[in-house]
């Protein structure tokens, strides 16, 4: 069966209640925790660093998926996986040698994604997509929340697809950006395994239905 997971991105949650907004992911039909690390050099936004990620994981019951939004992030993926990320996804565009970080992360004992850019074209993980656990496509310029959802990305994941077939692997496709209640549906049936969504959830007067309503 295919997966329909959802992750709800923790940058639009309120910080100022993040316990609360954690319990709510935790009591919802949400699969796994989204977590958005920016360091304001690799996109033009800062968000948070480990204490953040510690508060998170202290509540947090689910499965946490990290997306770094670094340059570097060799330098930092230990860190990320002592405290408490299952998955650790970095950017192909950040990564000078993006197959010494994968096995990096997975000899640490996390699961590894690679992340591309809308601009960067799907050919680039001919090497690597046997090594990877998840491919995460961007389906907005990373940096924000609350951005309009890019065309294009359909076309990107047939083309994981074939890719992952290709090559055996059992990479997961993630679509990260303007995921909403209008276009999920279109997203799972195209070849997505996983959805995160930030603004969509955290904007719902009812975010526990509407994660409920992306799954559908
Ligand atoms: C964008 C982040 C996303 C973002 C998604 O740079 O990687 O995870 O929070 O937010 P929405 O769902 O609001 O587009
Ligand atoms: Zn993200």
């Amino acid at each position: 069966m295919k997966n329909r997971l959802i992750a709800p991105s923790v940058l639009s949650a309120d910080f100022g209640n993040l316990q609360r907004d954690i319990e709510m992911i935790n009591e919802s039909q949400a699969d796994w925790f989204h977590v958005d690390v920016m360091d304001g050099r690799f996109v033009p936004n800062i968000s948070f660093g480990f204490p953040v990620m510690k508060s998170i994981k202290k509540h947090a019951k689910k499965f946490i998926d990290v997306h770094l939004m670094i340059v570097e992030p060799e330098k930092y993926v230990e860190e990320f996986v002592k405290e408490g990320a299952d998955l650790v996804s970095v950017h192909y565009e950040a990564c000078v040698h993006l197959h010494r970080t994968i096995h990096q992360i997975k000899d640490l004992g996390a699961k590894a994604g690679v992340v591309l850019n809308p601009s960067t074209p799907v050919s680039v993980l001919e090497d690597v997509i046997a090594d990877v656990d998840l491919v995460l496509l961007m389906s907005v310029n990373p940096g924000f929340g609350g951005q309009k959802f890019i065309e294009n990305t359909y076309k990107k994941i047939q083309q994981t697809k074939e890719l992952i077939e290709k090559y055996n692997s059992k990479a997961l496709i993630e679509i990260d950006g303007g995921v909403n209640q209008h276009n999920a549906a279109k997203l799972f049936e195209a070849g997505a395994d996983v959805l995160v969504a930030g603004n969509a959830v955290f904007s719902a007067e009812n975010p526990a239905a509407m994660i409920e309503e992306l799954k559908k």
